[in-house]
């Protein structure tokens, strides 16, 4: 049974995201269709608007959806109709870091999340009988309803039925990943220094995570000072404003050097500086999306001398469902509160949302799609 949507699209070439309506194709054994209640705004999508991502436009984007599922195909058993999930990064299931529960490094992530279509090249959307770009991270959410997969719907757990869809939506990518970034690909340590770089919705993850984790002191870098002062409230020791002397700045908040610094700006000259100050056997993890081109530039003995790590971190090593449950845990014990991030836009305001993320003016806009 075909459904139909409706939904923003990413046309590209700089221009506005449209409401159209849409056909969505049938669901495949391992499928759900899922009524989108609230998806978020993520840099991510604005990467892929701007052709920084491979991701074919025009497209359906949206990839921090959460709803409520219509049907489910013969193989589901992540969940079933009725249920209240959050969608997230989709996965095979079978590569090698599949095999050992690491999704967000999949072999096949590309094709899962990024290909436009199903990896066997199938459209999930058409629009009068065309195909367009679809499967965007395997949910397209910016829609009213959403084709997603056995292995990327985390129903939410009995626990959390007091809180509503639009809030947890952030929680299957942002707020994953910065969060994940510290406890699980970091491992940050009690009383060691932190610093992140960029205090949009996954830096602030990051803070708050880095808070959990006991890292002392936190820094937290970034030009907008109403960003810094959140980051202040919810966990940051110290903020320093972006410019020429934030290095200076850092080396007096962690003389002995950083033991973590974590990037989610992209900015390679804001990484190459931080490489000098990271502390012997320390980690600096980097997240932001950055242009295809641009190449690191690293002293090798540096690197070595210190045993310094620089890792690339995807969805912050989060194995989706175990992981968002821990984040729902720490947010019902008042640890992780990042409703303080979100503003809501009805989905007819999606280039509102856009354009208020872009301007620094909210950290998290949030879209609501239909009533729970
Ligand atoms: N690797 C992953 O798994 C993953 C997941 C989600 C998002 N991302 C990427 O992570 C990045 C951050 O996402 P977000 O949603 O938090 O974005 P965001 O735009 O809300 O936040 C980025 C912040 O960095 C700040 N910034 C920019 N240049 C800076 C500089 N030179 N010094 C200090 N701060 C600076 C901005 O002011 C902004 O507050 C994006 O590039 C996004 O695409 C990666
Ligand atoms: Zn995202
Ligand atoms: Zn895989």
């Amino acid at each position: 049974m075909t459904t139909t949507a409706r939904v923003a699209i990413c046309p590209g070439e700089g221009k506005e995201f449209n409401m159209a309506e849409v056909t969505l194709d049938d669901l495949r054994e391992d499928e759900l269709l899922v009524r989108v209640v609230a998806t978020d705004i993520c840099h991510t999508d604005m990467a892929v608007r701007d052709q920084q991502l491979p991701t074919p436009l025009p497209a359906v984007l949206g990839h921090e959806g959460a709803g409520i599922v219509e049907a489910v195909g013969s193989k589901v058993s992540a969940a079933g109709v009725g249920d209240r999930v959050i969608m997230s990064f989709n996965s095979c299931g079978h590569c090698p870091s599949c095999e050992v529960d690491a999704p967000t490094y999949c072999y096949e992530f590309g094709p899962n999340n990024f290909a436009g279509r199903r990896p066997d090249g199938s459209a999930t959307i058409t629009r009068d009988g065309e195909e367009i770009g679809g499967n965007f991270f395997g949910q397209s959410s910016f829609a009213t309803h959403a084709i997603a997969h056995e292995r990327n719907v985390v129903r939410v757990p009995d626990s959390a039925a007091d809180l509503p869809l639009e809030r947890l939506a952030p929680l299957g990518c942002g707020l994953m990943t910065g969060a994940g970034a510290v406890l699980r690909s970091m491992e940050v340590r009690e009383g060691l220094p932190i610093a992140v770089f960029g205090t949009g919705t996954v830096g602030l993850a990051a803070v708050m995570a880095a808070k959990i984790a006991g890292a002392d002191p936190i820094i937290a870098v970034d030009m907008h000072e109403s960003r810094l002062e959140l980051a202040k409230e919810l966990g940051a020791t110290h903020t320093v404003k972006a410019g020429d002397d934030a290095m200076d700045r850092l080396k007096e908040a962690a003389p002995d050097g950083l033991a973590y610094a974590f990037d989610t700006t992209g900015v390679k000259k804001v990484i190459e500086s931080v490489f000098e100050q990271i502390a012997p056997k320390g980690i600096l993890g980097l997240v932001g999306a950055s242009p295809p081109e641009d190449m690191l530039k690293l002293n090798e003995a540096s690197l070595m001398g210190g045993g310094k790590r620089v890792i690339g971190i995807l969805g912050g090593d989060s194995d989706i469902a175990g992981f968002i449950c821990e984040l729902i845990a720490y947010h019902q014990d008042g640890k992780f509160p990042f409703d303080r991030l979100i503003e809501y836009f009805d989905f007819d305001d999606i280039n509102a949302g856009i354009e208020a993320s872009e301007s620094g003016e909210v950290v998290k806009p949030v879209l609501r799609i239909s009533p729970e």
